[in-house]
C-alpha cells in the first residue's frame, strides 16, 4: 500500500548512537523500530543492507528566490527544495527578508504565498529584522504568536541596508527573550567593512580578492564576540549564522565555555572550499565564491571548523544557499562590493560534511546526524518531530550509502545555478533513498519530487524556563574529540558495513 513502508537491514543512526533496526512507516510517521516486525501484506520494502538510516537533513539556512543587491537568487522554492532532497535534506528553514518599506508581516505573507505552492520538502521560516521602528516589536510578537515563527535574524553588517546598531540589537535581543524566540546574528562589523571598502576601491582594488580584504577574520570575530556579550547581558539565547573563520569560531566556543547560551552554525562552503579561490585568474570563478562573511585565505580553516563541530564548539551546519548566475555576479565586474553575495550548498551540504568529517576520520556518524539535523531541530523547536529516527517522529529519513562515490559538478547538480563551488570534488556517501513524511522522494537515487508536496512547519517559541534548562544541557559537551585510533576503528567499521 502507498502509505506503508518498511526499511530493512540497515543501521539506524541517531545523535546518541547507532543500532540495528528495521523501520516501519505508516501514514507519514515512524510506527515501529526493531527486528522481526510483523508487517501488513503489500507493504513496500526497501533493503538498506550496508546503509545508514538517518534522520533527513535539516538545512536551517537557505535564501530561495531572494531579491538582494540588485539580483534575485536563481534557485527558487521548487528547484531549491528539489535539490535539497537530492542531497538528503528533508527540511529547510529559509529567511524572510523584507524589501525596503515592506513590513515584517507583509514580507512573511509574501514568502508563504510564494513557497507554499512550490516546496518539495518541508520548510519553516526565520524572519530578518532589517530596521528597528515603532511597529517592529508588535510585528515580531504577531509572527511568534500567530504564524509559527520562533527565530529572528539581525544584521551587524550591510550598513545603510540591513544593519542594526548596538542599542537596537540590545532592544531586539530583549524582545526575542520575552517572546521565547531565538536571536540570530550575521556577525561582521559593518562600519569597518564600509571604511575598508572605500579605501580599497580608491586604491584601485576592484576584483573579488577585495571582498575578503575588506572584511578579514577579526572583523568577523569582533562581531561574534560583541553579539555574545550583548545577548548574555540581556539573557537571550543567541545563534550565530555562518561562522566562517577560525577566530570567529574561537570567539563563539570561548563564550560557550564561559557559560553564554550561544550556538554556532558553519557552512558547507566553509568546510568544502577556501578563500584561495578569490585569487583565481578567471573572474567568474573567483566571483562565484563571493559570500559574506567570506571564505578565508588560511587553507587550514576548513579542517579547523570541522574539528570545532566535532568537539561541540560549533553545533550546526547550514548551506546559506543563495545562488546567482554569471550574468548576475557580473554586476560587480568593476566593483567587488557590488557582486551579489551568495553560493550554492543546499544539495551538497550533507555530502561535503560526510566527506570532510566522517570519511576523513574526524567525525563519527552520530555527530554527523547531530550537526546536519538533530541540533537544528532542537534549537528551532522541531524536535522530536524532526531530527530523530524514533517511533512517533515524522518519517523524514535518508538511506545513506557510505560506499558509493560521486563527483560534484554544475553539469549534474539539480540546482538552477550555472556554477558549483565544489566543482570536481569527489565525495563518498550518497543519498540513495530520501523519504519525506513517508513519501519516497528520492528512489534509488532517482528524484521523484512533487511541486508543493512540502508542508510549512509552525515552530513554537520556547517558554523562558526551558531556555534555562537548555542552557544547562548545552554546557555538557555532546561531541568528544576522538583519538586517531578511534577514528581509524570507526572508518574500518564503516568499510566493513559495506561488504
Ligand atoms: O553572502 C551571503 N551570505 N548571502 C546571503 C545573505 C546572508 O547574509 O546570509
Ligand atoms: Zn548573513
Ligand atoms: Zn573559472
Ligand atoms: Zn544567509
Amino acid at each position: 500500500s502507498q502509505n506503508r513502508l518498511l526499511i530493512k537491514n540497515g543501521k539506524v543512526v541517531n545523535e546518541d548512537g547507532i543500532f540495528d533496526a528495521d523501520v516501519f512507516v505508516e501514514d507519514g510517521v515512524i510506527k515501529e523500530l526493531g527486528r522481526n516486525l510483523i508487517i501488513p501484506g503489500g507493504t513496500r520494502t526497501i533493503d538498506a543492507r550496508g546503509r545508514y538510516i538517518m534522520p533527513g537533513g535539516i538545512d536551517p539556512h537557505t535564501h530561495f528566490e531572494l531579491q538582494m543587491m540588485g539580483a534575485r537568487s536563481v534557485d527558487d522554492f521548487y528547484q531549491g527544495t528539489k535539490a535539497a532532497l537530492a542531497g538528503g535534506t528533508t527540511s529547510v528553514i529559509d529567511f524572510v527578508i523584507p524589501q525596503q518599506d515592506e513590513g515584517l508581516l507583509e514580507a512573511y505573507e509574501r514568502y508563504r504565498m510564494t513557497a507554499d505552492e512550490k516546496v518539495c520538502c518541508d520548510y519553516a521560516l526565520h524572519v530578518a529584522v532589517t530596521k528597528w521602528d515603532a511597529k517592529t516589536r508588535e510585528e515580531m510578537a504577531t509572527l511568534v504568536q500567530e504564524h509559527g515563527v520562533n527565530s529572528f535574524k539581525f544584521f551587524m553588517a550591510y550598513r545603510d541596508v540591513f544593519m542594526l546598531r548596538d542599542p537596537e540589537l540590545i532592544e531586539a535581543f530583549k524582545v526575542c527573550k520575552s517572546l521565547g524566540a531565538v536571536a540570530m546574528v550575521h556577525a561582521e562589523n559593518g562600519d569597518i567593512i564600509y571604511e575598508n571598502t572605500k579605501k580599497l576601491l580608491a586604491a584601485g582594488v576592484t576584483g573579488p580578492e577585495g571582498h575578503e580584504m575588506s572584511r578579514p577574520e577579526e572583523v568577523e570575530a569582533e562581531a561574534v564576540n560583541r553579539a555574545c556579550i550583548i545577548a548574555n547581558q540581556v539573557s537571550c539565547p543567541l545563534y550565530v549564522v555562518h561562522v566562517m573563520s577560525r577566530s570567529a569560531a574561537d570567539a563563539l566556543s570561548d563564550a560557550r565555555a564561559r557559560g553564554v547560551c550561544v550556538w554556532g552554525e558553519t557552512l558547507a562552503a566553509a568546510l568544502g572550499t577556501d578563500g584561495t579561490t578569490y585569487q583565481h585568474k578567471c573572474w567568474r570563478h573567483a566571483a562565484g565564491h563571493v559570500l559574506s562573511p567570506p571564505l578565508r585565505p588560511d587553507p587550514d580553516t576548513p579542517e579547523a571548523l570541522m574539528k570545532k563541530l566535532v568537539v561541540d564548539g560549533l553545533q550546526v551546519t547550514g548551506s546559506d544557499n543563495c545562488t546567482f548566475n554569471a550574468d548576475q555576479k557580473a554586476l560587480g565586474k568593476d566593483d567587488f562590493s557590488k557582486i551579489p553575495n551568495g553560493v550554492n550548498g543546499v544539495e551538497d551540504r550533507m555530502s561535503v560534511v560526510w566527506e570532510k568529517g566522517v570519511h576523513a576520520g574526524l567525525m563519527d556518524p552520530s555527530r554527523f546526524v547531530a550537526v546536519t539535523s538533530t541540533n537544528a531541530a532542537r534549537i528551532f523547536n522541531l524536535y522530536p518531530r524532526k531530527g530523530v529516527v524514533a517511533v512517533g517522529s515524522d518519517a523524514d529519513i535518508v538511506v545513506w550509502d557510505p560506499s558509493r562515490k560521486r563527483i560534484i559538478s554544475a553539469e549534474t547538480h539539480h540546482q538552477a545555478v550555472d556554477f558549483n563551488i565544489f566543482e570536481g570534488m569527489e565525495v563518498h556517501g550518497v543519498a540513495e533513498y530520501v523519504i519525506v513524511g513517508g513519501r519516497v522522494c528520492v528512489d534509488e537515487c532517482q528524484i521523484k519530487a512533487v511541486h508543493g508536496f512540502g508542508k510549512y512547519l509552525e515552530t513554537l517559541p520556547y517558554p523562558a524556563y526551558v531556555y534555562d534548562a537548555v542552557e544547562e544541557h548545552e554546557k555538557q559537551p555532546r561531541g568528544v574529540a576522538r583519538s586517531e585510533a578511534d577514528a581509524k576503528r570507526q572508518h574500518e567499521e564503516d568499510l566493513a558495513l559495506t561488504k
